[in-house]
C-alpha cells in the first residue's frame, strides 16, 4: 500500500522553483468551475488585468500558456519565426542555449554570439552584431539564472525599434524581482515563469506581446479542422498546442475552443498577482534587493567569495564561490538533511565551481536569509573549511536592523 503523501517542510532558496505564498495554495483548493462558467471567464479576464500590471504593459495580447516557461518562450518563437528568418541570440549562460535551440527549432537562421559564463554584454556588442547581421529577431535573456547576471535592455530595446527588429526576452527570473518595463523599454515579447518570483508553483508561462508580434501571428492564424473545416494557412505555425494565433482567441472575447485551461492554476495566479499588486512592484522589488544585501554581506563575512561583478548581478540569484576542496553536492545535501535549507547547483562551465543560492518572492525573506547563512555556514565548518565563524548572521542582521 501507497502512504499519504507527507510533504516535508522546505526553506527553498534556488533560483526556482521557490516556496509558494500560502495563500496561492490555499486557493488552488477552491472547487472546480466549467471553462466557460462566466465566474471563470471572469477570472481568466482578471489575470489579464493582473499581468499588464506586472509586465508593466498596456498590450492587449497579454496572458498565460499552460506550461513551464519554455513553453511561453516556445510560444513566442515558433509563431514569429519562419523558416530561414535570422534570428540573433546574445548567449550569456544555460538560457541563451536555450533561445538559441528553440530558435533553431523553428526554423530559424540563428546567428549567436557567446561571452565568457558571468559577465554581460555592452550595447556596443549587440549593436555591432546587430548592425552586421541585421536579423529579423533579436531574443535575449534578462536575469540569466545560471550566472547571475542581469543584461540591460533599455537602449536594446530602443535601437532594435528603430530598426523595425523583434526584440523578445527571457523575463521568467526577473519579472518582480527587479524592475522590468515592457513598454518604456520598447520589448516587443515578454516571457515570465511563475515559480520564480510570482511564487506560484510551475506550470503556467505568463507572457505578453505587443502588435508587432501580433500582425505575424494573424498572418499565419490557422484554427483547428474540427472547429473551421475550411480554415487553411501555408504559413500555419507548426505547433498546435503553443499555436499563439489560436491561443490569443482563446483569451479575447471571442473564446475559441482551443485547450481547456488549467483551472486550478489559474487560481493560483490569480491570487499570486494579487499578493504583487498588494504589495505593488516598487516595495517588491525593494524588498529583493534589501534581502540580497543581508545574503551577500553574510557570505561575504563569512568569507566567501561572491561570484562575477556587482554592477550586472541580478538582484534574485546570488552565486558564491565553492571554496577549494569542498564536493560542493556533499554541501548541498546535508543543508537539506540536516536543516531542510535548498540551495542550487551549478550548470555547463561553472558545474562544481559555483552554488546559486536564489532570494525570490516569497522565498525572500528575512527568516529564509539567515536560515540559509547559517545551514551553509554548519555545514562548512563540519567540511572543515576556515570560515569566520559568527559573522555572516552579524552581518545580515546588521542590514536588517539599520
Ligand atoms: C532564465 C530562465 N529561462 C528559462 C527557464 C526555463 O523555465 P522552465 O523550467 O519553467 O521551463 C529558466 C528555468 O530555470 C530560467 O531560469
Amino acid at each position: 500500500m501507497y502512504k499519504e503523501l507527507v510533504i516535508p517542510q522546505r526553506t527553498i532558496m534556488t533560483p526556482g522553483p521557490v516556496e509558494a505564498e500560502p495563500r496561492v495554495l490555499r486557493a488552488m483548493s477552491a472547487p472546480i468551475l466549467g471553462q466557460y462558467d462566466p465566474d471563470f471567464l471572469n477570472i481568466m479576464d482578471e489575470v489579464q488585468d493582473l499581468l499588464r500590471y506586472t509586465f508593466q504593459t498596456e498590450n492587449q495580447q497579454t496572458f498565460v500558456v499552460d506550461g513551464t516557461a519554455r513553453a511561453g518562450i516556445e510560444a513566442v518563437l515558433s509563431g514569429i519565426i519562419e523558416k530561414g528568418d535570422k534570428v540573433y541570440v546574445p548567449i550569456f549562460g544555460r538560457f541563451g542555449h536555450l533561445l538559441t535551440e528553440i530558435s533553431k527549432r523553428a526554423g530559424g537562421d540563428v546567428h549567436t554570439t557567446e561571452i565568457e559564463w558571468g559577465t554581460t554584454y555592452s550595447f556596443q556588442q549587440l549593436k555591432k552584431e546587430i548592425d552586421e547581421f541585421n536579423p529579423k529577431v533579436v531574443a535575449i535573456v534578462h536575469g540569466e539564472t545560471s550566472t547571475g547576471r542581469m543584461q540591460p535592455l533599455k537602449e536594446l530595446g530602443h535601437y532594435c525599434r528603430e530598426k523595425d527588429i523583434l526584440l523578445v526576452v527571457d523575463s521568467v527570473a526577473t519579472l518582480t524581482g527587479t524592475e522590468f518595463k515592457t513598454d518604456e523599454w520598447k520589448i516587443d515579447a515578454v516571457i515570465g515563469g511563475t515559480q520564480k518570483c510570482l511564487s506560484v508553483p510551475t506550470g503556467m508561462a505568463p507572457l505578453t506581446y505587443n502588435e508587432r508580434v501580433e500582425k505575424i501571428l494573424l498572418e499565419r492564424k490557422k484554427i483547428e479542422q474540427g472547429l473551421d473545416k475550411d480554415s487553411f494557412n501555408d504559413r500555419m505555425i507548426s505547433t498546435n498546442y503553443l499555436d499563439l494565433s489560436q491561443i490569443q482567441e482563446y483569451w479575447s472575447p471571442k473564446r475559441l475552443n482551443h485547450h481547456t485551461e488549467a483551472t486550478s492554476m489559474l487560481y493560483a495566479l490569480r491570487e499570486g498577482l494579487r499578493i504583487i499588486k498588494e504589495e505593488s512592484l516598487e516595495e517588491r522589488i525593494k524588498r529583493h534587493k534589501y534581502n540580497e544585501k543581508a545574503l551577500v554581506e553574510g557570505l561575504e563575512a563569512m568569507g566567501l567569495e561572491i561570484f562575477g561583478e556587482e554592477f550586472d548581478k541580478v538582484p534574485t540569484v546570488t552565486c558564491v564561490m565553492v571554496p577549494d576542496g569542498v564536493v560542493e553536492s556533499e554541501v548541498r545535501l546535508e543543508m537539506i538533511r540536516n536543516f531542510s535549507v535548498e540551495i542550487a547547483a551549478a550548470f555547463g562551465p561553472l558545474t562544481g565551481k559555483i552554488w546559486r543560492i536564489g532570494s525570490m518572492g516569497y522565498s525572500c525573506r528575512k527568516e529564509n536569509v539567515l536560515r540559509v547563512l547559517s545551514a551553509l555556514e554548519a555545514t562548512l565548518i563540519r567540511k572543515g573549511v576556515k570560515v569566520n565563524r559568527g559573522e555572516a548572521l552579524q552581518a545580515a542582521l546588521n542590514v536588517y536592523e539599520a
